[in-house]
């Protein structure tokens, strides 16, 4: 990360810590968006990563938007090929952790055309040199497989500013790698409410709240991702749970330390069982103590089930009943609607299309 990167975390970081006592005091003055693309089944990293403080902001009353953006995999051949199931598999997952839509709204975007419409008078905004300098983008065309770029990947920026302000959302919880993102979405809602706002400012410059959201390594010892074949998933049992963390690297010293740069992969593990059971990792390594990587692994395999059990309990049961899954994906579209309408009434009303 180059020097502005890094001072520019450490500020989000304080801010974050400052806006984590606000809430505290109070919750109901903040409304969070959130989303993930629909790429396929949640795993242990997105569930310590992001999703389990996602379900902590709902519980203290924080009013919640969850997203699925189904716009950002369409390059994706893949994911595209099998939409429908990549999303109900999805909300199977955020309904299994505890995501409530009695109180958080859970959309998906390409449902909600003003929403979209939003892009273009956004698109004004930014310059195409601001798009093409934007770090996120740039990661992003490097993974992608795609032979030629698409033009709908530079707009991804610019679309998620429309994902955030249409219900002017004043939190995103995010990792560190959307920060370049969220830093347009500000920028667009200021140069928004500076040229059309005149006395009134239509939206908020949402904040990053960036959690200390620990990494967690996938089985081979790199980041944890589903396109890496390394993660394990929510949703799979208790066995296969068994056999990936069986599988998982260690190295060959038998006394268990909890020691991030030193042993990575080992620290990982042991990271993982402290989550679990909510101790600290020093502490259950110790315990684990010269036991070595198979003592080590059959005390982590035991902590995720453990953990796991009733949030893979209700997803079976919800997984019985599609419709409900249906319903809870309608509703939320239903109600995402009626925001973004509000929205794109009063843009075109301060813009003068209001005809
Ligand atoms: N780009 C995000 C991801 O890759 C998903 C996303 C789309 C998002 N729009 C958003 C996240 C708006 C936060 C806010 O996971």
């Amino acid at each position: 990360m180059n020097t502005t990167g890094a001072l520019e975390t450490s500020a989000a970081q304080s801010r974050s810590a400052e806006l984590e006592k606000l809430i505290l005091k109070e919750p109901g003055q903040f409304r969070v968006l959130t989303g993930d693309r629909p790429t396929g089944r949640l795993h242990l990293g997105h569930y310590f990563g992001t999703l389990h403080n996602r379900v902590r902001l709902q519980d203290l009353g924080v009013e919640t938007f969850v997203l699925i953006a189904d716009y950002q995999v369409l390059t994706d051949r893949d994911v595209a090929e099998n939409l429908t199931e990549h999303v109900e598999e999805l909300i199977l997952d955020y309904l299994a952790i505890g995501i409530d839509p009695e109180r958080s709204t859970i959309f998906a975007h390409s449902a909600v055309p003003a929403l979209n419409q939003l892009l273009l008078p956004f698109m004004s905004l930014v310059s195409v040199a601001e798009l093409n300098r934007n770090p996120t983008v740039k990661d992003e065309i490097a993974h992608s497989r795609q032979a030629a770029v698409s033009g709908l990947m530079f707009t991804y920026p610019v679309h998620q500013a429309a994902d955030i302000l249409f219900c002017k959302a004043g939190l995103v919880p995010v990792g560190q790698d959307q920060l370049p993102h969220l830093e347009i979405t500000r920028t667009i809602a200021r140069r928004f409410n500076d040229r059309y706002g005149k006395h009134t400012s239509v939206f908020p410059q949402p904040e990053a709240l960036l959690s200390a959201a620990p990494l967690l390594l996938g089985t081979d010892g790199t980041k944890m991702s589903k396109s890496r074949n390394n993660a394990i998933a929510l949703s799979i049992d208790a066995d296969e749970t068994a056999r990936l963390i069986r599988g998982a690297k260690t190295d060959a010293e038998r006394r268990i330390t909890y020691d991030p740069a030193a042993r990575p992969e080992v620290s990982s593990l042991v990271l993982l069982s402290a989550l679990c059971e909510d101790s600290d990792p020093h502490t259950v390594a110790e315990e684990v103590g010269v036991g070595g990587g198979g003592a080590l692994k059959r005390r982590v395999t035991e902590s995720v089930n453990e953990y796991l059990a009733p949030i893979r309990a209700r997803r079976q049961a919800y997984a019985r009943d599609r419709r409900l899954i249906r319903e809870v994906l309608r509703a939320g579209n239903e109600r995402a609607n009626a925001i973004a309408d509000a929205t794109l009434k009063e843009v075109r009303a301060v813009m003068n299309a209001d005809y």
